[in-house]
């Protein structure tokens, strides 16, 4: 039986420096008492993609002022605080050196323990955090900027890989296709808000894996079928691809999202059948896209299967995932070190590296 604990959780992975506090009572639900984010989007826009040495530097500055808000807002002290956690892992290496060495330094001078934490289960926990949390065995979507998988989920620490992407990610297309188009960075959501006014029928775009039998995704060659499509229109029209009439931008984001959505939904729904589980949990930035949400919604619905999202503003990277998933691994019995003087990051670490028994 766990006793009451104030998690504090230190994301630092990418560009979004984010840090929250977690009280978990026993074997209830963990309750968010707050949470603080800074993103640094608008420092990368300038370069059209994450400078990694300037999102470390850009950590230390921000890191400790967003602990202070954090403790402030839920009218806590550091004292308060019972278990450090920190993302320890995938990602920039820099990026997540800063979040664990602030977190260890943070356990040493507390005298606390401190637990390193996978990002992707972060995200993978994260619908718990909602109203309407899940409840395990479900299948799990997961999709991120970097991954892109489906898996079976147990219970904490209970997770089968069922299948994913061999090359780029559905966030990358989302974002390389919208750097095509001209629409900057991070793509995904403005492609999918200039999406939101076009035709997702005009251009035929390739469904890659759709009918493979397998849960596999792969999404390099969309990129290239909407470069090839936005020439071919460029060329007829004698102007650069940004210059194309709004409403042809608009058609070919909707026709982009169109072919991501509907690999994302057929895949997911082979993933069910197989398993046999009515309930699925979407997770990670694209899971904040709402036509994904609306055809997933659609098709899961005629099928009797309930599905379970993060709120909106928790779908991208944040703390409160990192303190949850945290919380819910001590409530599973992981225990977490004390007296940390080393430690290390895993800018590549596999999901199914972290089971619990
Ligand atoms: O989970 P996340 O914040 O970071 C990683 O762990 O990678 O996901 C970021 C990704 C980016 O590729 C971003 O473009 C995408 O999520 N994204 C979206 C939307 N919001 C964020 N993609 C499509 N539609 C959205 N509304
Ligand atoms: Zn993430």
């Amino acid at each position: 039986m766990v006793k009451d604990l104030c998690v504090l959780g230190i994301e630092s992975s990418c560009d979004e420096t984010g840090v929250a506090l977690v009280q978990v009572c026993g074997q209830d639900a963990p309750v968010l008492l707050a949470h603080a984010l800074y993103s640094q989007i608008e420092m990368h826009q300038a370069y059209g993609g994450v400078v990694p040495e300037l999102a470390s530097r850009d950590h230390i500055r921000r890191v400790l002022p967003l602990t202070q808000e954090v403790l402030q807002a839920s009218g806590k002290s550091l004292q308060d605080v019972d278990v450090v956690a920190f993302t320890r892992g995938p990602g920039l290496a820099g990026a997540l050196l800063v979040g664990a060495g602030v977190a260890c330094a943070m356990g040493a001078a507390l005298g606390k323990p401190v637990l390193g934490v996978h990002h992707l289960e972060g995200h993978l926990l994260s619908p718990f955090l909602s109203e309407d949390p899940p409840e395990f065995p479900f299948v799990a979507l997961l999709v991120s900027g970097g991954h892109t998988q489906l898996m079976r989920v147990d219970g904490v620490g209970r997770y089968k890989i069922l299948g994913e992407t061999i090359d780029d990610a559905a966030g990358e297309a989302f974002d390389k296709s919208a750097k095509l188009l001209g629409l900057g960075y991070p793509g995904g959501p403005a492609l999918s808000k200039l999406a939101e006014t076009g035709n997702p029928a005009a251009f035929k775009l390739p469904r890659p894996l759709l009918h493979s039998d397998n849960l596999d995704f792969s999404f390099a060659g969309l990129k290239t079928a909407v470069m090839v499509q936005a020439k071919k229109l460029s060329i007829a029209q004698c102007c650069e691809v940004v210059a194309l009439p709004q409403t042809t931008l608009a058609d070919l984001a909707a026709s982009t999202q169109a072919a991501i959505v509907e690999v994302l939904v057929k895949k997911s729904l082979a993933a069910l059948k197989l398993t046999g589980l009515t309930r699925m949990v979407v997770a990670g930035g694209v899971g904040a896209n709402r036509g994904l949400r609306d055809q997933l919604n659609a098709e899961c619905g005629k099928r009797g299967v309930r599905v379970h999202y993060p709120e909106l503003h928790l779908c991208t990277d944040n703390g409160a995932m990192i303190a949850m998933a945290a919380a819910m691994r001590l409530q599973s019995g992981q225990q977490a070190p004390t007296e940390v003087y080393a430690f290390d990051v895993k800018p590549r670490w596999p999901l199914d590296a972290i089971q619990m028994s």
